[in-house]
This record gives C-alpha cells, sequence and structure tokens, in this order.
C-alpha cells in the first residue's frame, strides 16, 4: 500500500476507535499516528537488511512520540496506539490485524528467552493502559489484557485477563471461577488434625505392644 492509502487507513482507524478524534485533520497530530508510519517506512527498510537507517527513523519515532517500535517487528493492518507515551513494541512482536494498545504498553522479553523472545498478538487484541506482556508466547484473538497487569503466559482466545501475574477472568465473557474460590473443596483443619492423632495414636501403640511383649518374655 502506498503512502497516502496507509494514511486514509490510519485516519479511519483511529475515527474508529477514538471517541475524542474531532476530525480527519486531528489525527495527523496523534503520536500513535506518528509512529506507526514512521515504522511502516523503517521496517521496509530493515526488511532491505538496511539497519541502521531503519533504527535511525524509529529512534526519531521514538524520541518524538514516546512511542518506541522496533524496525523488525511484523504488524498488521488496524493497529491503533492511543495516547501512546511509553509504549514499547519488542524486535521479534507480531501483531495481527486491529489491534489497539494505551500508553504504558511494554510488549517485551523476559531477558531469559533468544530468538522469538517477544509477543505475538492476535487479531483484535486490546491491551490498556500500562500492561505489560513479556515472553514469546500468544495473546489469542479478541482477548482484552487489563490495565497494569503484567502477562507472563499464553492468554486462550476471546479472555479478559487482570493483575500480576496475568489470570484470565473472564472467557467469552463469562467469569472464570478463581482456583483459590474453590468452596467445594476447602481445607479442613479439623480432619487433618484428626489424621495426625490417629497415626499419633498409632505409633504409640505399636511402641507399647512391643514393650508388653518384650517383658512378657522376661
Ligand atoms: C480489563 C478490562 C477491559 C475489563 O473490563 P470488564 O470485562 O468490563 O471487567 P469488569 O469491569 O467486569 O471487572 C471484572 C473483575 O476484574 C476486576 N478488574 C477489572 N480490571 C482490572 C484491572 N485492570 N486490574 C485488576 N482487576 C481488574 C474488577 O475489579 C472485577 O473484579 P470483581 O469481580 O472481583 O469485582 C478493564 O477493566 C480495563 O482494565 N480497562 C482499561 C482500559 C484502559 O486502559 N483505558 C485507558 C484509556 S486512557
Amino acid at each position: 500500500m502506498g503512502i497516502f492509502g496507509f494514511i486514509k487507513e490510519e485516519i479511519d482507524v483511529v475515527k474508529e476507535r477514538d471517541p475524542a478524534v474531532k476530525s480527519s485533520m486531528e489525527v495527523l497530530l496523534y503520536p500513535g499516528f506518528r509512529a506507526i508510519w514512521r515504522y511502516r517506512i523503517a521496517h521496509r527498510l530493515y526488511n532491505h537488511k538496511m539497519y541502521f537507517l531503519a533504527r535511525w527513523i524509529s529512534q526519531r519515532a521514538a524520541t518524538k512520540t514516546g512511542i518506541d517500535i522496533h524496525p523488525g517487528a511484523q504488524i498488521g493492518k488496524g493497529l491503533f496506539i492511543d495516547h501512546g507515551i511509553g509504549v514499547i513494541i519488542g524486535e521479534t512482536t507480531i501483531i495481527g490485524d486491529n489491534v489497539t494498545l494505551y500508553q504504558g504498553v511494554t510488549l517485551g522479553g523476559t531477558g531469559k528467552e533468544h530468538g522469538k523472545r517477544h509477543p505475538t498478538l492476535k487479531d483484535n487484541v486490546m491491551v490498556s493502559a500500562g500492561a505489560k506482556i513479556l515472553g514469546s508466547f500468544t495473546i489469542g484473538e479478541n482477548s482484552k489484557i487489563g490495565a497494569g497487569s503484567v502477562v507472563l503466559e499464553e492468554v486462550p482466545p476471546n479472555s479478559t485477563v487482570v493483575g500480576v501475574p496475568g489470570r484470565v477472568i473472564k472467557r467469552d465473557n463469562v467469569r472464570v471461577p478463581r482456583a483459590d474460590m474453590d468452596q467445594c473443596n476447602l481445607p479442613d483443619p479439623v480432619m487433618n488434625e484428626i489424621c495426625r492423632l490417629t497415626k499419633e495414636n498409632e505409633e504409640i501403640r505399636k511402641v507399647l505392644n512391643d514393650m508388653a511383649s518384650r517383658l512378657s518374655k522376661q
């Protein structure tokens, strides 16, 4: 797609997903818009192994917008980065179509992996403000990551994840019960104590029987 096609598409994406935008011209001022079109150019240069030039463009974009997209990242159509400040997208990240990222999102690595070390976000994923997704796993399509979450493992499609570390609280918009909220299999301290006393009683009986049999032989 040519640059004008991209600009039109990106303006449509922002108008569709940001209720605050009042005109198409305003979109040109959005840091997300400015970072993404620079990324598109940098990514082409990266694919042609012009790594220095690609980096130069992406670093300038990061300085101007606060959005640091590595030129090696693979990003589909319709990415919307709202507000933008503090967004980091690592080199081996793969982003599907129609993904939304808010400010402060990191799509990063844990430092423990080599090769593919950043996440894959499938189509229509939303990552809320300040969320960190760290590692080379996949976030399934249509999933939402809550504000401030730290996600360290695979997320199935159509899930909502919140917390540190992130846990799935909804799947297909239905609440998922928490494992530690299981009220049917609660630990039973009274029963545990009875078991302990029964075992102790058996051991004392055994010792007494041994003593009795030794005394009877004398
Ligand atoms: C993740 C999110 C999309 C979930 O929305 P939802 O499906 O409507 O979830 P609910 O509001 O029904 O909340 C479900 C539970 O998760 C909890 N929860 C929701 N978001 C949470 C978060 N970010 N961190 C921790 N817990 C969260 C709620 O307190 C609720 O818990 P409870 O049932 O024990 O009371 C939303 O909470 C969120 O984080 N949105 C942020 C969007 C954003 O970044 N906006 C910035 C614009 S500038």
